[in-house]
């Protein structure tokens, strides 16, 4: 079965978790756009109501409005009930690398603005150990870019600048450059975030630690639910 459809049976099972008045934090991607439609026909049809979100990006912002998905901030809503949003990899301890969309920096501000962290997949997302497939996205100030690059390749990685479809620098949401830092499998995700949290220029990264407190996972078996074996965020 094609991947988007594990995408998508993915996010209208994530969707069952959201309740009539909630407010919710809207994922960026292909699995959080199928949650956005699926949302928006809920809306419509009147099995969900009251629902405001905040968008993790401009693009799913443009694509909320579209649908008509009610919008708001966190300045309106500083505590959110719930955010859902995909991952670029989930380990057996439900950490992430998230950012391969470029939205992390907007996507972790939310998620951690939520009492609940819901993330939701295809099961091709599962790896026994983060960084096996994916590159870990650090934002970066464009001014600190080369000092950037450089203590990231003294931490391990081969670290390149994203660049978008006509060749120019990939620019975030907020203005900045993304690194695409290859550095393989990743042994210690805590001890490279505080390393990377520690280079002056470095806005966000895409190891999200203890923050998701449940995986919806869709694949040819049919959908898994992981709930976070660390108690510490709930
Ligand atoms: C966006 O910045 C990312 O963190 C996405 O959540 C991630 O890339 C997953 O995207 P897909 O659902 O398209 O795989």
């Amino acid at each position: 079965m094609d991947d988007h459809l594990y995408r998508q049976r993915a996010a209208e099972r994530a969707l069952d978790y959201v309740e009539n008045g909630m407010a919710i934090g809207l994922g960026t991607g292909s699995t959080a756009s199928c949650m956005l439609r699926d949302l928006a026909a809920r809306l419509a049809e009147g099995r969900l109501h009251r629902i405001v979100g905040v968008p993790t990006s401009e693009q799913t912002a443009a694509l909320a409005r579209k649908l008509g998905i009610p919008l708001t901030t966190l300045e309106q809503h500083p505590s959110l009930d719930l955010a859902l949003d995909g991952a670029d990899e989930i380990d057996p301890h439900l950490r992430l690398i998230k950012g391969l969309g470029g939205a992390m920096l907007r996507e972790k501000i939310v998620a951690a603005s939520a009492q609940r962290f819901i993330v939701m997949a295809s099961f091709s997302k599962r790896v026994e150990r983060l960084g096996e497939r994916s590159p870990l996205p650090v934002e970066v100030v464009a001014f600190g870019m080369p000092l950037c690059m450089r203590r990231l390749a003294a931490l391990g990685a081969e670290p390149v600048l994203r660049r978008d479809h006509t060749g120019e620098p990939f620019v975030t949401d907020e203005g900045n450059l993304i690194l695409d830092s290859h550095f393989g499998i990743i042994d210690d995700p805590e001890a490279l975030a505080a390393a990377i949290c520690a280079i002056p220029g470095v806005v966000a990264h895409g190891l999200f630690l203890g923050m998701a407190s449940l995986a919806v996972i869709a694949g040819p078996d049919g959908i898994v639910e992981l709930e976070c074996p660390d108690a510490s965020r709930r």
